[in-house]
């Protein structure tokens, strides 16, 4: 006979917080956010971290290397979406652990022969006033000068005025040699007033670029999750196929943690990988596999190695695998469930795995439940989605402007491997859909105050880090009722708007 769960599954939407007692020093700037990413021992703290609860989705609607930059910036941490070409992925990679390290690998660059029109264009494309000029126009060739806004006067010169003619020449540059340090090069920029220093080879091909700009930011920023190099941490999605090629890639590349991106985790796919993983780099290499909704997939993934395991079906935004298939849990069931077998699993064996929320966050309130219910940290999509720091365009809809955000099991995306069984290489049927999100400006801003929220909730129940609130939270179920009047009610907005 099956086996029935009676209580039905619950999404965050039916539960808040019931606040606890505050004492005078929990105010929100002593609340710390950082959580551990990936397993340790009881007693011991974890090999990585996040200094934010948030990651981005592994989508290709939302986690590409700009995203990754911006993200990281702020604590957090991207997984670059795994459904594209291995040389493809591992290049967003690349350009995330070489962008500020400081040494920054020249993305505008053009030759000698190039015109002022092809600056024009290119500063137009990239947003980028330091423009390179190389013998062959690459990114690496033999440094024969620079074009910045300085050199040109668009009113004055012809569009089609050879870069030569204008460009600051090599001789009058001041360069540094490749193997240069960073404080060396920031001596050299503070030294000699500069904006850019190329650093060069002993033939003159261009290595990289240190920017001035990137020294203040960086000041400013002590929040940012970066490796023992200063070079921002980078998670990436890999599959059940093709990972024998992808993973020592992505490794190679400098990715920090992977993670297996499956809509079902509870897989002897996922074993076999976890134990590619281990047989070939040991515990050298981190990675996280899912997704479950229950204890026994958090067990299962755990006993195989799985250095954290992401949580939730069915509940994305864009998702609609519980229609199609008629599989998945209530979120907020789900993330319950494991984080208790995560509990038990450390009682057991001294490990500690960490848990990750993923999907189905509508409200801000929504992470700051899904941390007080056992989440270490939550994955989002649609949220990420909105911003302009996402891969997709911004369109104007009558009036407003939206963002695209599609689904991996989409058509559009056509991510087989996510939905893979082991049968034929293709998307059977979709799981996922084609949508718009309205867009929200800067994810700067967006997480800030998101997070402004999460620490002031966290405040109102006396806790001031996620182990406190994981702890001591008290959450109540709401009833129907309840949640009309936990909103705006019975009055008139001033926008004229009957708000029942
Ligand atoms: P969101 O934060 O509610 O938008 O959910 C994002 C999560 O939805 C992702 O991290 C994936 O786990 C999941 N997801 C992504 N694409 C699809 C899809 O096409 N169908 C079902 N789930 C998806």
């Amino acid at each position: 006979m099956a086996n029935y769960t009676h209580e039905p599954s619950r999404t965050f939407g039916e539960y808040l917080l019931i606040p606890g007692y505050s004492s005078k020093d929990c105010v929100p700037d002593n609340v710390n956010l950082k959580t551990p990413l990936v397993r340790f021992k009881k007693g011991e703290i974890a090999p990585l971290s996040l200094n934010i609860p948030l990651v981005s989705a592994i989508m290709q609607s939302v986690s590409d290397d700009n995203m990754a930059i911006a993200l990281a910036k702020e604590g957090g941490l991207s997984f670059i979406y795994g459904s594209q070409p291995i040389e493809s992925q591992v290049k967003m990679v690349t350009r995330v652990k070489n962008h500020r390290a400081g040494f920054v690998v020249s993305d505008s660059n053009v030759s000698p022969d190039d015109t002022l029109r092809d600056i024009l264009a290119l500063k137009e494309r990239t947003g980028h006033s330091t423009v390179a000029v190389t013998a062959d126009g690459s990114p690496t060739g033999r440094l024969l000068g620079i074009v910045t806004s300085r050199d040109y006067r668009v009113s004055r010169m012809s569009p089609d005025l050879k870069v030569s003619e204008f460009m600051t020449k090599f001789a009058d540059l001041f360069c540094a040699k490749d193997g240069v340090t960073l404080s060396e090069a920031n001596d050299i920029i503070w030294e000699h007033k500069l904006n850019c220093l190329p650093v060069i080879d002993s033939e003159q091909n261009l290595v990289s670029l240190v920017f001035r700009k990137d020294y203040t930011a960086h000041k400013e920023n002590d929040n940012e999750l970066i490796d023992a190099s200063k070079r921002f941490r980078v998670g990436a999605g890999v599959n059940t196929r093709d990972y024998t090629e992808r993973i020592p890639a992505l490794i190679e590349a400098g990715a920090d943690v992977l993670c297996i991106d499956s809509s079902d985790g509870f897989t002897e796919w996922q074993k076999i990988v976890l134990e590619y993983v281990r047989q070939n780099y040991g515990d050298q290499v981190k990675i996280g596999a899912g997704n479950v909704v229950d204890g026994d997939g958090f067990r299962f993934l755990a006993d195989a190695g799985a250095d954290f395991v992401k949580v939730g079906i069915g509940g994305g935004a864009i998702c609609i695998t519980r229609e199609q298939k008629g599989i998945g849990r209530g979120q907020a069931t789900a993330v319950m469930d494991v984080a208790k077998a995560r509990d038990a699993f450390l009682e057991k064996t001294g490990v500690y795995v960490p848990v990750c929320s993923d999907g189905g966050i509508v409200q801000d309130y929504h992470i700051t439940l899904a941390l007080a219910m056992g989440a270490d940290f939550v994955m989002l999509g649609r949220y990420f989605a909105r911003f302009d720091e996402s891969p997709t365009k911004k369109i104007n809809v009558r009036g407003n402007y939206m963002k695209e955000y599609w689904g991996e099991g989409s058509a559009r995306a056509r991510n087989w491997q996510r939905y893979d069984l082991g049968g034929e290489q293709k998307l059977s049927f979709e799981e996922g859909v084609d949508s718009l999100v309205p867009y929200a400006g800067s994810l700067k801003d967006n997480v800030n105050l998101t997070l402004e929220k999460v620490r002031s909730t966290m405040c109102n129940c006396g806790c001031l880090t996620i182990a406190e609130l994981q702890k001591n939270a008290r959450i109540t179920l709401v009833s129907s009722t309840s949640i009309v009047e936990g909103g705006a009610h019975d009055v008139m907005l001033k926008d004229n708007q009957q708000v029942s």
